[in-house]
Parts: structure tokens; C-alpha cells; sequence
């Protein structure tokens, strides 16, 4: 057989393994999830060979990727849509056109995106806060904050809790028609643990007046100091976002030292005097079994490799962290999770810590769920799980905000 032949074929089987990742078969529409999961795999591999090349970092390119797909405001029938800045963050602000005879619910929704990426503008994102806005006759507030790696950690936080500080003020709820005690602050993914981080801000910073009613956190990521929870073996090379890529992605908004991932990988760059905090995140006695399934309880090595990074036993990099007492200050809380999805625990194992100090909380587990999700509510390539994970929040928020 011509040698050029054979090397094409040995490259092609190995390139379809790579890409290849199992469906579960509790999961709907197989063929668009595999084109979606291809779609999610090949971008990462072009990126990586990118950046392995010189040409430009990984991030670089799949940010260039999901800029295709943002959109510019547009207003319809019902909602004024328009672009502005709050305090110098970047805003897409929906109101809607009617009348209303009493002060209107509002919604600030934190896209996701692993700190580097995402916007308001993203096509999905538009659509999920102007569906919100329509179907709520509510106010939604689209938040932008600086990214990583030019913006480090806790930009990305204070951006975000000075947006809030500043929409929670009596004078721009009255311009806006916003009932100081109806507001809910939301977030998917890296979204919902900022969303989470403010929220905890919020409530138990005293000289904020106005406190948020509810929170919402669509399977978010709440934790960093353990890599090795069920969910993230469990899904190591899960669809869409593999265990290697999240680490990769979220090491580049702590540092820029390039040896952090490796070490996260192996669950080894906690420093020594962090072990109290692991009761926080202990899943052994945190998580019920039937996620934490036949996996044994190991503890992270702890002092290897003494990064100075303050970032890691952070509570605004993991919300997870606080105490009971500054749990106990929360307002109602809804958390939905995905079965197959590395952050699935962190999610769980937040719903076990806020019930046991008697918040209410709501926990929608989706049994076929996939990280991201609500990405794909868009054409071409929709998901039918996607809507619905979109109309259990609609749902939850109408008959709680
Ligand atoms: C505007 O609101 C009406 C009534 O709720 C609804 O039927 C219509 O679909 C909405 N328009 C858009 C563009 O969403
Ligand atoms: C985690 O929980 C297990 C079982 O309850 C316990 O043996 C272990 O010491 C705990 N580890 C930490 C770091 O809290
Ligand atoms: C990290 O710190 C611990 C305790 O402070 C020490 O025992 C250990 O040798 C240090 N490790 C490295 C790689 O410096």
C-alpha cells in the first residue's frame, strides 16, 4: 500500500478516536449531540495545534469561533433592547414596552464561559434573556465583565458585584421600573458561581440596602481546590467540556504560570494550610451515594508544588468555601445540575451545604443533561434539552421572583 495512504488512514482513525466520546443512551437526539460534541472536539484540537504552533493562544481561537455567533441589540414588538454601560460595565439592557401599573421583577443574568469567554451577545444568551423578559414581563440585565487571561482573577467578580451594587440603587430601580424585592441574580456554568460569589456578597455585606430575593445557578462550577470529585472522573472526557479543557481554561484566570494545570490534573497544588477547608467540599460525606457511586474518598495531596496563589482558598472562586454562617444569610435558591457534566458535584454538594443550614433551595437534576446546554436553543443545530432546561428555570422563576 502507497506509505502517504497508510499515514492518512492511521491519521484519520487516530483523529476519529480523539474525537469520539460515547453517548449515553438516556440522552435524546444522539445524531445532533454527536455533531455537536464533533463540532466541540475538533475546535479544541485546531486550537490546541494552534497554540502548540505559535500561532495564537488556545483561548484566542475558540473565542474567535463563538464571536461568529454574537449578536447586536435588536428591539421587537414587546422589549426595548438596547446596549449600554452601567458603572463601566458593558450591559445589554431588555424592558418591556408595555405599561405597567406596579414596579416590575427583575433578572441580571452572568453568561458562562470559563472566565475567558462568552458575552451577553452570544446568540443563545440573547435569546434566553429576551424569552426571560417576554415571558416574565420582567427586566433582564445581560452582564459583560473583562475576561481572562488579560484580566485575572477577581476581576471578573468585582465587575460583576459592582454592576450589581449599582442596579441595586434606589435611584436606577425607580428609572427602571424595578421592585427593589424582586430581583434575581442568575448564571450558567463559570456564570453561576459568580452569580453564586455575588449573591454571598450581597446579602452579607451590611451596607448594601436592597438584598436579592433568589439565585439561580445552572450548573455551575463552585469549587476549585478538588479536581478529582465523582463527577469529574465520572465525565473525564465528557461531552462537549472534558475534564482537561475545563482545567486548562480556569488556570488560565488564576495565573500565568503554565505548570498550574498539570498539577490540578493531578489533583496536587492545594497548599498545606488549606486542609480545613476540604470538610467544605468533602464528598464522601456531602455527596449522596447515589452520585458518589463505588468512587473511593482520596485526599488531594496537599503542599507539592506551594503556589502563592491566594485565588485558590478564595470564597469568590469558590462559594463553596464560606461558612455556614455566611450560608445561613442566602435568599432562596434554585440549582439545576447535569448528569453527565464534570461540575455535576460541585452543584450537589452546594444544595447538601445550603439545606443543612435551612435555606430552601430547589434542585432540578437533569437525569440526560449535558454541560452548556442552554448553548444550543438556537438553529441550526437546537436541542430539545436545551428548551427544556430553558422552561424548568422560566417555570421556577415566574412562580418565585
Ligand atoms: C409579544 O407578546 C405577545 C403576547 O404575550 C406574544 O404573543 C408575542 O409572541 C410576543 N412577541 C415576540 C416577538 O416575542
Ligand atoms: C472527609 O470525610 C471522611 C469520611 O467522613 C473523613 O474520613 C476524612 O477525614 C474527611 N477529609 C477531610 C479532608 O475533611
Ligand atoms: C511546601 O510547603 C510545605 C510546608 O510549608 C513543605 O513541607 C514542602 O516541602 C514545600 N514544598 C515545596 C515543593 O517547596
Amino acid at each position: 500500500m502507497d506509505f502517504k495512504v497508510l499515514c492518512l488512514g492511521l491519521l484519520c482513525v487516530f483523529f476519529a478516536s480523539y474525537i469520539y466520546t460515547p453517548i449515553p443512551s438516556n440522552i435524546e437526539e444522539q445524531w445532533k449531540v454527536r455533531i455537536l460534541d464533533a463540532a466541540a472536539k475538533i475546535s479544541t484540537f485546531v486550537a490546541m495545534c494552534f497554540e502548540n504552533i505559535g500561532i495564537m493562544r488556545f483561548d484566542e481561537f475558540i473565542s474567535m469561533i463563538l464571536k461568529l455567533d454574537y449578536t447586536e441589540p435588536f428591539s421587537d414588538e414587546n422589549i426595548t433592547v438596547t446596549d449600554m454601560t452601567f458603572a463601566n460595565i458593558p450591559v445589554r439592557l431588555y424592558l418591556p414596552k408595555r405599561k405597567s401599573e406596579i414596579p416590575r421583577r427583575a433578572v441580571i443574568y452572568i453568561h458562562g464561559g470559563a472566565y475567558c469567554l462568552g458575552s451577553f451577545k452570544q446568540r443563545a444568551t440573547d435569546f434566553l434573556n429576551r424569552w426571560t423578559a417576554n415571558k416574565l414581563d420582567a427586566v433582564v440585565l445581560g452582564v459583560d465583565y473583562r475576561l481572562a487571561p488579560q484580566h485575572l482573577f477577581p476581576t471578573q467578580f468585582e465587575d460583576c458585584i459592582t454592576l450589581v451594587k449599582f442596579f441595586l440603587q434606589d435611584e436606577i430601580l425607580a428609572k427602571y421600573g424595578v421592585d427593589p424585592t424582586r430581583i434575581c441574580v442568575s448564571g450558567d456554568s463559570s456564570g453561576g458561581m459568580l452569580a453564586a460569589a455575588v449573591t454571598q456578597e450581597v446579602q452579607n455585606n451590611l451596607e448594601i440596602k436592597h438584598k436579592i430575593k433568589l439565585q439561580a445557578l445552572l450548573y455551575p462550577n463552585l469549587q476549585i481546590i478538588d479536581s478529582c470529585l465523582p463527577s469529574y472522573q465520572e465525565n473525564k472526557h465528557g461531552l462537549v467540556l472534558t475534564r482537561d479543557i475545563g482545567i486548562k481554561l480556569v488556570s488560565l484566570y488564576l495565573t500565568k504560570d503554565e505548570s498550574l494545570p498539570e498539577a490540578m490534573r493531578r489533583n496536587q497544588y492545594m497548599p498545606m494550610e488549606s486542609r480545613p477547608l476540604f470538610k467544605f467540599v468533602n464528598w464522601s460525606t456531602l455527596l449522596p451515594k447515589k452520585y458518589r457511586k463505588d468512587y473511593v474518598y482520596v485526599e488531594p495531596i496537599l503542599g507539592r508544588y506551594n503556589y502563592s496563589l491566594p485565588a485558590l482558598t478564595d470564597i469568590r472562586m469558590s462559594p463553596l468555601l464560606a461558612s455556614d454562617s455566611l450560608l445561613q444569610n442566602l435568599p432562596s435558591t434554585y440549582i439545576l445540575t447535569c448528569q453527565y457534566d464534570i461540575v455535576r458535584d460541585d452543584g450537589i454538594i452546594y444544595v447538601s451545604r445550603l439545606r443543612n443550614v435551612g435555606i430552601k433551595v430547589t434542585h432540578e437534576h437533569i437525569e440526560d443533561g449535558i454541560h452548556a446546554a442552554l448553548s444550543f436553543m438556537t438553529s441550526p443545530l437546537y436541542l430539545k434539552l436545551g428548551l427544556r432546561i430553558r422552561d424548568l428555570y422560566i417555570s421556577w422563576l415566574d412562580k418565585n421572583v
